[in-house]
């Protein structure tokens, strides 16, 4: 089939990428005349495992193609697929500038007949607004609009493209739909399941998987905060629940909160369509404050761990991505984790594999590391941010050596507790009993000798005289 994906940002790439792959003939557009020069240069602008190959490979098949404006919309075209950003706009909803300006393109290069497919994540409605802007501008036009909402994750999206949980089609136009549904043989084929819903239920699919996602994350993170009050480990809490096939194993690890492109975004995007639809999603808009409290009350914890007074002293932080196997920093916890140590008087010094460029251009006053064992050397405490596999597999006695104090706290649950405590690192994770010990690291001399083993670890009531007082929740000294 003959395809042409308008944005060449993370979606548009990776999708176009992918529709090569399956045997179509591609051209990727961009009105970014830097990025189509570094497409057509053999650079791929985005980091994403496997991404440059997949585009190089269908390149030089004659089946991708990249240019910086939308071609003529010939009757030979099959679709034409929006792939644009829809950034949050003031209100908290969905910027829809960019997909509108797309749509007024196609209005403007259609001949005859076009299959528009919206596969940027916009809110319920849009696709009706889009058939109504192109059909207004021209009536002549025999027009199918859809929606295929994609389900990407950052790092693994070329796998969950190629090998997708779903495919959820939003169309009650039957040549809309016909098309679609060739488009998607080859993982039919293969057995993936194809959902074919009106256009508005696919448009809010998309959203109510996000926010579900979300408050999925939220939830064991509250749990995490309680099993840490408790003395429980919440890595057997949410075994425990996540063997439940109604609940599932998926996206129950706890952490120092979501961040990325999608889920801050998406929530937001989807509260404010309810907003604006006369009601309230009370569940999502309490999940997107408690996930914000929490990335900000991770600098209080590690401000805690340190023994309550940062000023003047050096925080490792080791990853700054949102998650692993990306570059992206957009809405990543360990900004607001920085900024709050920056805040309280430390001097941060950051590394990581890949997000270093972008961070630079999120981040004051913090030394860039080149690598994990250069951050950490004379610090006063490390914080491991982002579970990247490199920084999994640092040595963690040449982490405790280099240290000037060898406090190390575990945002990510990366490293086993039992790991930390041998390698001589007075550690923590998140949400299991060590974590609750830290409050009392305050009664450790800061400035203990470099090899010192930890204290024994005391029966959770000792640890603080005070079981149930939070970690992040203790006063700042
Ligand atoms: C997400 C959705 O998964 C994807 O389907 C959608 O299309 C785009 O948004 P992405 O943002 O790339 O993908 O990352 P994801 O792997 O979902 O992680 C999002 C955030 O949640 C990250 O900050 C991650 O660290 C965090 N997370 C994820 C947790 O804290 N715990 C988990 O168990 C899983």
């Amino acid at each position: 089939m003959r395809i042409i994906v308008v944005g060449c940002g993370y979606v548009g790439l990776v999708s176009g990428a992918c529709f090569a792959e399956l045997g179509n003939d591609v051209v990727c557009v961009d009105t970014n005349p830097a990025r189509i020069a570094a497409l057509n240069g053999g650079d791929c602008p985005i980091y994403e495992p496997g991404l440059e190959r997949l585009i190089a490979c269908n390149r030089q098949a004659g089946r991708l193609a990249f240019a910086e404006a939308l071609p003529f919309l010939g009757n030979d075209v099959d679709l034409v697929m929006i792939a644009v950003g829809t950034p949050p706009a003031r209100t908290g909803g969905a910027d829809l500038s960019s997909v509108f300006a797309v749509a007024e393109a196609i209005a403007a290069r259609a001949h005859e007949r076009v299959v528009v497919v919206t596969k940027s994540t916009v809110p319920a409605g849009t696709g009706d607004a889009i058939e109504r802007l192109i059909a207004a501008a021209r009536p002549d036009l025999d027009l199918s609009v859809a929606s295929n909402p994609e389900f990407l994750r950052e790092g693994s999206a070329l796998a969950d493209f190629l090998r997708p949980d779903r495919v959820v089609i939003g169309t009650q136009d039957a040549r809309a739909r016909n098309a679609l549904m060739r488009l998607y043989r080859p993982l039919t084929d293969a057995g993936v399941p194809l959902l074919s819903t009106t256009r508005t239920a696919a448009e809010i699919t998309k959203y109510a998987a996000n926010a579900f996602l979300a408050l999925k994350i939220t939830f064991i993170n509250e749990i995490a905060d309680l099993c840490e009050a408790a003395a429980a480990d919440v890595r057997d809490v949410a075994r425990g629940i996540g063997l439940d096939r109604r609940i599932g194993e998926d996206f129950l690890r706890a952490g120092p909160g979501y961040g990325g492109s999608c889920f801050p975004k998406d929530t937001s995007a989807l509260a404010a369509t309810a907003r604006e639809l006369g009601m309230s999603l009370r569940l999502v808009e309490e999940a997107i404050l408690v996930n914000e409290e929490r990335k900000y009350a991770m600098g209080h914890r590690v401000i805690d761990a340190m023994g309550g007074d940062v000023g003047g002293k050096t925080v490792a932080v080791l990853g700054l991505t949102f998650k692993p196997d990306t570059d992206d920093m957009r809405d990543s916890p360990a900004l607001a984790l920085i900024s709050v140590l920056q805040q309280a008087g430390a001097f941060v010094r950051v590394y990581d594999p890949q997000g270093m460029d972008n961070a630079a251009e999120f981040l004051a006053g913090v030394a860039f590391a080149r690598d994990g064992y250069d951050c950490v050397a004379g610090a006063h405490c490390a914080v491991l941010a982002t579970e990247w596999a490199e920084l999994r597999q640092l040595d963690l006695s040449r982490i405790a050596a280099s240290l000037a104090v060898p406090v190390f706290v575990d945002l990510r649950n990366a490293f086993d507790p039992a790991a930390l405590a041998d390698a001589g690192l007075m550690a923590s994770g998140i949400g299991y009993p060590m974590a609750s010990l830290i409050a009392s690291r305050k009664r450790l001399e800061l400035g203990r000798p470099r090899k010192a083993r930890p204290a024994p670890v005391p029966a959770p009531a000792e640890a603080d005289g005070n079981r149930l007082r939070h970690p992040h929740h203790a006063t700042l000294q």
